[in-house]
C-alpha cells in the first residue's frame, strides 16, 4: 500500500515501519525512558513477536532503537515488563536492567498441552542497548493454563520480595521471588469479579496515595469485552498485603472508555510519578487500519492519580506535564466570554448564539486547524454540546456531551471511509463520573487520533480516525444554558526528530 504520512503521529510513538502492538518493559533509567513494544519487523500485521525498542528523554520525542529481543528456540517474545535490579538480587550485575517476558512456543501450542506460554528473563548491562537471555529460561513453567502471560514485576517493600502479577486466562495470579529466578505462587484474584467478556491480559499492580492513605491499583486488560467493544483496560482499587489483592468494591471501572487504548501499563522506576501508556488501537480492527508503512501508535503517556466520587475510588489520567514543552505561547489562542464578544470576567450563557446554530471556533480564535493541536474547554455549566471537526469532503468527527444520558461521546461513524472493518465506524460513549455543574475538557489531536480527558481526568477516551482529506474546520454546536468560561486552541509543535 501507498505510504500515508498524513496519518503519522508527531508526538506519539509509532515505529518507522511494520507492525506494533503492546507497550512492554517500560522503565526509566538515568534520565532516559525506555519503551519496548510487541513488534513484527517482517510485516504489517501480527506475526512472530520481537521486542522493539524506543527511547525518550521527555516521553514525547521518541527515538527508535535496534530490536532488543528476537524469538528463540523457546518461542516468540510476548509481552512483559522490565525492572532495575538495584541490589543485584538476580546476580546479573548491580543496576542490571532485567526484562521478564512470556515465551510463546508456537510448536508446543500445536500440541494443545496448554503449556506453551512460560515466563523468561533477559538482562542488559548497558542501559538496554544489548541483551542477554538468561541461560536458565524459562524461570516459571506453565501448569497447563493456555493463557499464561504478560508478567508485570515490581519490588514489594512490605514483602521484601519481587511480586509478579500474571494474567492467567480468567484471573490474575500473583507470584513472589527473592531473585527474579525462583517464583512461588501467592494467590489468585478475579475469577468472580470484574469484566469477563474475553481473556485477561497485560495486568499491572501499583500503589497510589490519596489523602496520605495508600491504595493498590490492579489494572487488567481484557480482550474482547471492553465498554465500547473489543479490547480495553479495566481496573480495581483495593489493598495488597504482599500476598493477596482485595478490592474495595466490585464495581467494574475503565482506565480509558474509548475503543483505542489497550494493553496499557505503567513505567517502572519513576519514583512518585505513576506513568501509564497504552497501545492506541483495538484488536477488533488493528490489523486492517489504513496506515502504511507502519501499523499502530502508542497513546500519550499519562500520569495517574486517585479521586473519590461517592463511595468509589477512581483513577484520574492526565497527559504528562512534559506536554507543556510542545506549546509556544504565541500559538495559544485564549477566548473568554465569546458570547458577549467584549471583555468581561463573567461568562454569559450561549443562548443567542445557540439559536443561531453553530459557532466557528477557529474563526472566533483567528487561527487555523493543525493536525497536532490541543483544545481546552472550561464549562461553567455543562449542557448538551457537540464539537464538529470536518473537511471539505463533508466528513465529520463529533465529540461532545449528552446531558440526558450523562455521557461524553466520540462519533467517528462519518469521519472517513471505514470499509476496512465493519467494526470501525461507530459512536462511542463514556460515563461522566463527576456530578459538578462545571466541567473541563481537554482534547489532544495528533494526525489520526484524539484523546479526551474530562473532569480532571476522571473520564478518558481515546479514538483513532482516518479522514480521506485533512480536517480544516472546527465548530461548536451548543445548546441553551451551556456556559463556557474559556475555549483555548493550542498548536502543538511538531517535535524535531
Ligand atoms: C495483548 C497480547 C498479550 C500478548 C501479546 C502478543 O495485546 O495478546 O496478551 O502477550 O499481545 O503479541
Amino acid at each position: 500500500p501507498a505510504p500515508t504520512p498524513q496519518y503519522r503521529p508527531a508526538y506519539h510513538f509509532a515505529p518507522a515501519a511494520h507492525w506494533m502492538n503492546d507497550p512492554n518493559g517500560m522503565v526509566y533509567l538515568n534520565g532516559t525512558y525506555h519503551l519496548f513494544f510487541q513488534y513484527y519487523p517482517d510485516g504489517m500485521s501480527w506475526g512472530p513477536m520481537h521486542w522493539g525498542h524506543a527511547t525518550s528523554r521527555d516521553l514525547l520525542r521518541w527515538q527508535e532503537q535496534p530490536i532488543a529481543l528476537y524469538p528463540d528456540k523457546l518461542g516468540y517474545i510476548f509481552s512483559g515488563s522490565a525492572v532495575v535490579d538495584e541490589n543485584n538480587t538476580a546476580g546479573f550485575g548491580k543496576n542490571a536492567l532485567v526484562a521478564i517476558f512470556t515465551h510463546h512456543d508456537p510448536e508446543e501450542e500445536k500440541k494443545k498441552t496448554g503449556k506453551h506460554e512460560t515466563q523468561s528473563l533477559a538482562y542488559s548491562l548497558d542501559e538496554g542497548k544489548t541483551w542477554t537471555k538468561y541461560a536458565g529460561n524459562p524461570v516459571l513453567k506453565n501448569p497447563g493454563i493456555p493463557d499464561f502471560r504478560d508478567p508485570k514485576v515490581s519490588w514489594n517493600a512490605q514483602a521484601r520480595k519481587w511480586i509478579m502479577t500474571l494474567a492467567t486466562k480468567d484471573r490474575i495470579t500473583f507470584y513472589s521471588s527473592p531473585n527474579l529466578k525462583d517464583w512461588t505462587k501467592e494467590s489468585e484474584f478475579g475469577e468472580q469479579v470484574g469484566a469477563h467478556g474475553g481473556v485477561w491480559e497485560c495486568p499491572d499492580l501499583f500503589p497510589l496515595t490519596l489523602d496520605k492513605k495508600t491504595y493498590w491499583v490492579l489494572l487488567v486488560n481484557l480482550n474482547p469485552g471492553g465498554p465500547n467493544g473489543g479490547s480495553a483496560t479495566q481496573y480495581f482499587v483495593g489493598q495488597f498485603d504482599g500476598k493477596t489483592f482485595r478490592p474495595q468494591t466490585n464495581t467494574t471501572k475503565w482506565a480509558d472508555y474509548g475503543p483505542d487504548e489497550y494493553a496499557g501499563v505503567t513505567f517502572a522506576n519513576t519514583g512518585n510519578r505513576c506513568l501509564f501508556l497504552g497501545w492506541m488501537s483495538n484488536w477488533d480492527y488493528a490489523q486492517q487500519v489504513p496506515t502504511a508503512p507502519w501499523r499502530s501508535a502508542m497513546t500519550l503517556p499519562r500520569e495517574l492519580g486517585l479521586r473519590q466520587v461517592g463511595k468509589e475510588l477512581y483513577l484520574t489520567s492526565a497527559p504528562v506535564k512534559e506536554v507543556a514543552s510542545m506549546v509556544t505561547s504565541s500559538r495559544i489562542r485564549p477566548l473568554t466570554n465569546f458570547n458577549a464578544g467584549k471583555a468581561s470576567a463573567a461568562a454569559q450563557p450561549l443562548t443567542d448564539l445557540a439559536v443561531k446554530g453553530e459557532i466557528d471556533l477557529l474563526q472566533q480564535m483567528q487561527t487555523q486547524w493543525r493536525p497536532q493541536s490541543r483544545l481546552q474547554l472550561r464549562a461553567r455549566q455543562l449542557q448538551d454540546m457537540t464539537l464538529v471537526l470536518s473537511n471539505a469532503q463533508g466528513e465529520e468527527l463529533l465529540i461532545g456531551f449528552d446531558k440526558k444520558a450523562n455521557q461524553y461521546f466520540i462519533d467517528r461513524s462519518k469521519a472517513g471511509p471505514s470499509g476496512f472493518s465493519p467494526k470501525f465506524a461507530a459512536r462511542h460513549v463514556a460515563p461522566r463520573l463527576s456530578s459538578a455543574p462545571a466541567a473541563d475538557l481537554t482534547l489532544f489531536f495528533d494526525a489520526a487520533s484524539v484523546e479526551l480527558f474530562a473532569d480532571g481526568g476522571l473520564t478518558a477516551m481515546t479514538e483513532i480516525f482516518f479522514p480521506s482529506a485533512p480536517f480544516t474546520s472546527l465548530r461548536l454546536r451548543p445548546t441553551p444554558g451551556l456556559t463556557l468560561d474559556s475555549v483555548e486552541y493550542t498548536w502543538l509543535l511538531t517535535p524535531t526528530k
